[in-house]
Formats: structure tokens, sequence, C-alpha cells
């Protein structure tokens, strides 16, 4: 079948795909739009970007398709792997089908010898993001199983790229990239967690020369699955070099009968001219036009868990509510601690009941109290997992999700003393749907902080390797309650930031970043979720005065900065504050909530300073006619004269108010402070910020700032 050469487009991006032959279409162009193509175009460009026949090569021409192989002449990491009986399946694939618009098609192909066909689905989003889905279906009469090692989407990126960016990181110091020369042959980066982990690498990005936020080209991928996966660069110098990402499975964990098919996580790619800032739009404004993105105001919240832990005491609890209603918080969390003999984190997951010794009366008069002071009630579970001490895993101890040879409290798959709830297990899976679709109910729930404090290790279901079919059912049981429950909302926590993904993201609607509160290691934890995630699906609190995970001190202004780049709230312990302390917290509640129109639809963009030290942070209207700029230091600056600070995304021939909001309090800063910081504003054109910019000041370190620029009419 000869389908023509297809020309999609859509958001600034377009992808030309070569479907002249008779197998899988050819990728001959991820980037920059190219604008109005018709065939002879496409077919010149096709022969512009031709391979030549370099001596000790393959002699006849060929691209690489939507699916590298080694029938391709491609000697990278195939793209898809399987096998039956233990021997390889080759595949080679004719196009039966191919079905386009202007943005997206459809492309249906088939091996009648190995029994196989193929759906893919590639679509450039209106954002210019595009999203490829594969769907593989064993169609052969064979009894014998087909094996899935994996199959993976990958794009095709140009030669010029220099650089690759991955995350890495840990508990409390999630999302640290890293930069590296793109390395020859074939490199993969694994998630083999169960969750993404607190190391997850997210994204690979490939940049030409070191990635910067504001300039430059570069090309990236993220898998929208919550657990294992891989992320891959190809770079072989007789082809042209890939990127790409999937699902990772273990031998044996996709095994398909005849009838059976695979559809493997979509994956999504995203292209920018204009640095770092770009990709991140790319997935902020795809994430922001989903039908059922949060489209209410994000409510200022509290959350319990670092003023008391597990210490549940009603009374406590209840002036905490009393204080934060005074303070204007609009959603009240209690954190973990409330349910059946849960004083500490040895026991009693699973056992989701009230613990009627410390809540004689249920939980149920507590939400009524917080709603009566206009607030949300929110609770903390994590219905994934169990305890060895919980009355679950005295009564179904087959429910769990590990290899039942080492179970025998094998202390090396104790983690936090818990262990994994098999969720695939229709009678677990129903369970824990019965439980938590009764706790809405009887405590009148607005909002589950759904928590998830451990890898999966050695997870095997029906004597298969578990991961997959858990994590389907996760996804389907959030989708369950939040069909049962309408405007229930849900927060993705995993130990912090380890699930952040955009597969959790479908079912959730905001993300714990981090259990560090300490806003040195937050500014940078946000700042990279925030090249996958918008602010308003970011959690950032403001913790105590000393930081519970690092042992820091710093300035309440400084913790409010960097709260307020995200869904904003408190994790301390309010009624240890100081009146002072209160106040401020207030002002800021009050300012919070001013400011979130505007910074949750918001373009955002980190400037590229000279100095290592700065931290700039803009949110910008998209219609340029205001922006609130965070203005952040990490570490004594350099100069005593720092840089100026030019602005992006205003309009050049508006005129705009420049004023520092003075509800954080006063910044700390040297002797040089510039006079638009001192006086209570300036005005200046678009232009001039954009051209000339601001002054500096000469902050001390650890010091947050809040610009808020408004155009006059
Ligand atoms: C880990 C989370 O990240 C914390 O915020 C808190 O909810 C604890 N779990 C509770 O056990």
């Amino acid at each position: 079948m000869n389908a023509g050469l297809v020309h999609l487009e859509a958001g600034g991006t377009s992808l030309v795909l070569d479907a002249r032959g008779d197998g899988l279409p050819a990728v001959l162009h991820w980037g920059g739009a190219l604008g109005d193509q018709d065939q002879a175009d496409l077919s010149a460009l096709a022969d512009a970007v031709s391979r030549q026949t370099p001596p000790a090569t393959l002699d006849s021409a060929w691209q690489l398709s939507l699916i590298p192989l080694e029938a391709d002449g491609w000697s990278g990491r195939p793209g898809l792997q399987v096998s039956r009986g233990g021997v390889e399946v080759r595949t080679r694939w004719q196009l039966l089908e191919l079905t386009s618009d202007d943005a997206a098609c459809v492309v249906v192909a088939a091996d009648a010898d190995a029994g196989l066909r193929l759906r893919t689905r590639v679509e450039v989003a209106e954002s210019g993001l595009v999203w490829v889905s594969h769907t593989l279906h064993n169609v052969s009469d064979d009894p014998a199983l087909l094996a899935v090692d994996w199959l993976e989407a990958t794009l095709p990126v140009p030669t010029s790229t220099t650089h690759a960016t991955t995350l890495d990181g840990r508990w409390s110091r999630e999302k640290r990239p890293v930069t590296s020369r793109i390395a020859a042959g074939a490199t993969t980066r694994t998630s083999r967690r169960g969750r993404p982990g607190h190391d997850a690498p997210t994204f690979v990005l490939l940049s030409e020369g070191l990635p910067q936020w504001n300039t430059g080209r570069s090309w990236g991928t993220h898998a929208a699955w919550p657990a294992d996966v891989t992320y891959r660069v190809d770079r072989v110098t007789d082809a042209v070099t890939l990127i790409g990402a999937g699902e990772l499975l273990r031998p044996g964990e996709v095994a398909l009968a005849p009838g059976d098919e695979y559809a493997a996580p979509s994956v999504a790619f995203a292209y920018s001219a204009s640095g770092l800032d770009g990709i991140a739009a790319r997935f902020h404004t795809w994430l922001r036009a989903r039908p059922h993105h949060p489209s209410t105001p994000r409510p200022f919240t509290l959350n319990t868990w670092e003023a008391v832990y597990f210490d549940h005491d009603p009374q406590k609890i209840e002036q905490l509510v009393a204080r934060a209603s005074e303070l204007g918080v609009e959603r009240f969390v209690l954190d973990d601690g409330w349910f059946r003999g849960r004083r500490d984190d040895t026991t009693s997951l699973g056992d989701w009941e009230v613990d009627e010794d410390v809540w004689p009366n249920g939980l149920r008069p507590l939400a009524d109290r917080v709603r009566s002071f206009g607030m949300q009630f929110g609770l903390w579970v994590e219905p994934e997992m169990i305890s060895l001490d919980s009355e679950l895993a005295r009564s179904h101890s087959d429910w769990l999700l590990h290899d039942p040879r080492h179970l025998d409290h094998d202390p090396a798959l104790s983690w936090r003393t818990q262990f994994v709830l098999d969720l695939a297990e229709p009678a677990a899976y129903a369970h824990i749907l019965q439980r938590l679709d009764a706790l809405i109910d009887e405590i009148g729930i607005d909002y589950l902080k759904w928590d998830h404090n451990r890898d999966l290790t050695e997870a095997v279901h029906a004597g298969r390797p578990g991961t997959h079919a858990h994590t389907r059912a996760v996804l389907r049981l959030i989708a369950e309650l939040k069909s049962r429950h309408p405007g229930l909302e849900i927060e993705s926590c995993s130990s912090g930031g380890a699930r952040t993904d955009l597969g959790i993201l479908d079912v959730t609607d905001r993300v714990w970043a981090s259990d560090s509160n300490d806003p040195v290691e937050r500014l940078d934890i946000q700042r990279w979720t925030g090249l996958l995630l918008p602010p308003e699906l970011i959690g950032a609190h403001v913790g105590p005065t000393t930081s519970h995970s690092s042992g820091r001190t710093t300035d309440l202004s400084f913790r409010m900065a960097v709260s307020l780049m995200g869904s904003a709230g408190i994790e301390w312990d309010i009624l240890s504050c100081t009146a002072e302390e209160t106040a401020t917290l207030a002002r800021f509640a009050a300012l919070y909530r001013e400011l979130r129109p505007l910074m949750h639809n918001a373009v955002v963009s980190h400037r590229d300073l000279r100095d290592p030290a700065w931290r700039v942070t803009s949110f910008t209207a998209p219609d340029g006619s205001a922006a609130a700029v965070v203005i952040a230091t990490l570490a004594g600056l350099e100069d005593a004269r720092p840089e100026r600070l030019r602005l992006s995304g205003l309009d050049p021939r508006r005129r705009y108010r420049v004023a520092v909001r003075e509800e954080l309090g006063t910044p700390k800063a040297g002797w040089v402070i510039p006079p638009w910081l001192s006086s209570g504003g300036i005005v200046l054109s678009g232009a001039a910020l954009t051209e000339v910019g601001l002054q500096l000041p000469a902050l001390w370190p650890m010091q947050g700032i809040v610009l808020h620029l408004t155009a006059l009419r």
C-alpha cells in the first residue's frame, strides 16, 4: 500500500511521515512547523533527507520506521522485542491502513507470518506535543504465548544534538538534572522500582549544546506511566539519532495468548526552539487543555503531617482547624495516623477504619467542623500498601504482591515495615474499593492524599512478574473512585515526589513534589518538576522555620516565596507560631488567593542569569497583561552590583506598573537597593523591561521577593 507522504502539524510542531512504501511509515521530520506542504514539496523534502550509501553499510536506501527494527537496517536498540517459545519473532510489517487528518494519523500494519497486528496512533496536539501510542495484537493461531519484552515509542532528532539531560534524585531531593555528552550507541535509563522513583529519569532531552531555559533547540520525551520505564537514546553513526521511551517489562510479565493485545503506555514528545521553557510550555498547555484539568481555584491547604505526625490528639487538631480557618486556609488535610492501630509507621496499613480509641466519634464530626469553617476536608490514605501487622494481612496473607518464596518476613523485602497489596487480585481490589468508597461517604471527604511509600520489590502476581497488572489496577481503582464521587480530588504522593508522571496525573489532580519543605531544596525540586507540570499541579507548602528534613533554618519570607510558586499551603504547627508569623501567614494566604488566577494560568519562564545563585521565575499572563516574578537567591551573590533582569512575554508597547509585594515582609539586601525596590514601585514600558531590564537587588543568600507587574490601560 502506498499512503503517500503525511504532514501533521499543530502548535508550531510538524511531523512528516513517509508512507509510500509497503512497511511502517518512516519519520522524516519532527521539529519546527513547516506550514503548507503539498505532495511535491514533501517528496522534495524526502529526497533532501534521504540516506546516502556510505561504504561498509547496507546497500539499499532506507529510513527508520515508527518502530525501528533490524529489518530496517537498524543496529540500535529495536523499538519492539517479542518472542514465542523463547525464540525471537522477527517482524516485517505490511502497512494495511493509514488514516489521517491535519494533526493525527492512525496506522494499522500486520505481519501475517509472525501473527502480529499493530495499531499506532500519532497525534500532534494543539500544544505542539506529539503523542505516540502503540498497541500490539497477537493474531496468531499458535497457542504458544507471545512474550513481549518491550514495545517503545521513538522519534528521530537531528544529529546536531550534543547533550542529553535526564533527572535523578533521592528522597527529599527529587528531580536533580544530569546533563552529559550524548554517548555513542544505544543508551538506556531505566526505573525498576514499580513506581517512577525519587531518581526517576522523567525525561530524556537532547539539546544542541548545554540546555538553557530560554534559548536553544531541544527535543524531549516523557512516558505517561507511573511504574517501571525505559528511557532511551540511540546514536549510531550510520543512521539518525533517536529518542524514546516505553514500559519496562520483566520476562513473562506480558505474555499474549492468541487474540490478546498489549497497549503500551502513551509517550509524549516535545520539541522547543526556545529552550527548556519551550518544552515546559508544551506540556503545560497540553495539561491545561484536558477536560478534567482542575478548573476551580487551587485551595490554600494546611496539611497536619509536620504539625503532629502520628500524635493525633483530637483537641489539638480541632485547634489547628480553628487557627487554619483564621489564616485563610481553604483545605484542611488530616495526614497519616487516623486509622485503627496506627500509632507509628510499623502497623495497620490496609485497616482503613477510623481508630475509635483516638477518634471515639469517628472523623465525621471533624470533617463537619472543617466544613463549617468553609474549608474542604482531606484525608491521607495509602491504599496500595499493607502492614504485616494488620487485620488485613492476618486474614489475607495471600494478597501481598511479593515473591511468596521470600515472604517469610524477609527483611530484604520490608520497606518502612510495609509491603505491597496486590490490587490485580480481584478480591483485594474489590475490598479496597469498597472501603475507600464507604469512607468517602461516611466521613464526607473532598480530597484524598494518596500516598505510596515504597518500591515494588519482586512483585509477583499469579506466578508472573506483577508490576504491570498491579499498575493497571491502581489506575482503574482511582478512576472508579473519581467516577463514583464527582468532585473528589486526589493528590499523588509517593514519599514525596516519587510518582509525578503524566500516567498518574491522568487520574489525579496534584502531586506532592517532595517531603522536603526546605525552600533551598524545593526551589530546584519545583523548578524541575515544572518542566513537566504547571504550578497549579505542584503542591508546595510553607514548612517550619527549621526544616524537618534538612535542619536548615530559613526566613519565613523565603519559604513563602517558594510556596507561592505552586499549589500553596502550610505544613507547620501553626499553633506554635508567634503573633507576627500568624499575621504574615494570613497576608500570604491572601496574596496567594489574589495571584493564583494569574500564576495558575501563566506562561512560566526561568531566566538564564550568569550568577548561579539566582533563581528567577516569571509567571506571565498569556496575553501579557500581568506577571508575577519570584526573585530568589540560593547563595551569596558574586557581584556587589548584580546583573539586570530582563523579562519576556510582555507587550513592548504597553506600560507596566512594577511593584514589590510587601506581604512577604522586607527582604534582606546589601547596601545596593535599587530605587524600584525601595520606593513602592515604578512604571516602565514592556520594551524597556524586555530589552534593558531591572537592576536586581543585592539580596542576601536565601531570600525571596515577589514582583507584581500590571499593564496600565
Ligand atoms: C510520606 C509523605 O510524603 C508525607 O507527606 C506523609 O504523608 C507521610 N508519608 C505519612 O506517612
